[in-house]
């Protein structure tokens, strides 16, 4: 049973074809059809200074809480650079066949999220639209490299946890906008994240029967090193320490609510056949796993004695 040999990466993209076309089948049967315009309040809307002589936006014309804004700021700008994550997968999974069919489709849902949350934003003047406009043109200059850019299983890897963080940062923004609308917008925009996410699931899944040691120490490179695809954001540590004290994503849904869920549907510490790197790197997912957890519990603690000063002044 043991599979000792390493598959090159065009092996592996060979091998996971029929995989690809089997999934890509189910994720369009499931997949819904939904339209940006029908969750944009657009009669709220008004027209801004500039060449059209309106008014200029102002931190007063939107009620959401600040940390919300925040967050609607950063997820936006994460699907803004969509340009740069299409430009990785087409580069690794090619744009022929069933991978290019599923690259260019997953490539068109995703635009979908940035155009609705863009018009929410500016329509609800939820945003400063100029400083918005400049940080999506820095973001955007920056663009995005894949870490593990050359490998397919790791990329893999990497999009089954972000896709599911996604989704989970869009449901938990909504939320905590305490706008209806864009809590029904943002559901939807998550509801498509997760059906991505069971796509590159389920490829990892297959890969594990196809070669259980490169794929177990894929998952273990990813998850040691795991950095949100907006990390290149201006400001992302400040950002993301606000996101997190306000419960949006933190390291305890990170490490309980994305990684655990996906480790456990491809039930990594029941894999068999492994090699010598393949056991290494499941033992270094397990370490890795404790001090996330441990990492977790301090920063919980640490938001809870911040809660109870603030409560006392
Ligand atoms: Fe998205
Ligand atoms: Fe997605």
């Amino acid at each position: 049973m043991t599979v000792s040999t390493t598959l090159s990466q065009t092996a592996l993209l060979v091998e996971l074809e029929p995989v690809v076309a089997r999934n890509l089948d189910r994720h369009l049967t499931l997949a819904k059809e939904w339209f940006p315009h029908e969750y944009v309040p657009w009669s709220e809307g008004r027209t801004f200074d500039g060449p059209l002589g309106g008014e200029a936006w102002s931190p007063t014309d939107s009620t959401i809480p600040d940390v919300a804004r925040t967050a609607l700021i950063v997820n936006l700008l994460t699907e803004d650079n969509l340009p740069s994550y299409h430009h990785e997968i087409a580069t690794l999974f090619g744009r022929d066949g069933a991978w290019g069919t599923w690259v260019h489709r997953w490539t068109a849902e995703e635009g979908r999220h940035g155009v609705a949350i863009r018009d929410y934003l500016t329509v609800t003047r939820a945003v400063d639209p100029v400083a918005l406009e400049r940080a999506r043109m820095t973001h955007m200059s920056e663009g995005y490299t894949n870490a593990h850019g050359d490998e397919v299983l790791h990329s893999l890897a990497y999009v089954s946890f972000q896709e599911l963080a996604t989704r989970i940062s869009h449901r938990n923004t909504g939320k905590a906008t305490g706008d209806p609308a864009c809590e029904a917008l943002l559901a939807r925009v998550a509801a498509d994240e997760n059906l991505h996410m069971v796509f590159y699931r389920n490829l990892l899944a297959a890969a594990f029967e196809l070669a259980p040691s490169q794929a177990m120490r894929a998952v273990a490179d990813v998850v040691a090193d795991f950095q949100m695809p907006g990390s290149g954001i201006d400001g992302f540590a400040r950002k993301s320490v606000a996101i997190a004290l306000a419960g949006i994503y933190d390291l305890r849904q990170h490490r309980d609510e994305v990684l655990q869920p996906v480790l456990r549907q491809w039930d990594v510490f029941n894999v068999t056949g492994l090699n010598a790197d393949g056991e290494a790197a499941r033992e270094q997912l397990a370490t890795q796993l404790d001090s996330l957890d441990r990492a977790a519990s301090r920063f919980e603690e640490k938001r809870d004695a911040r809660a109870a000063r603030l409560a006392l002044r």
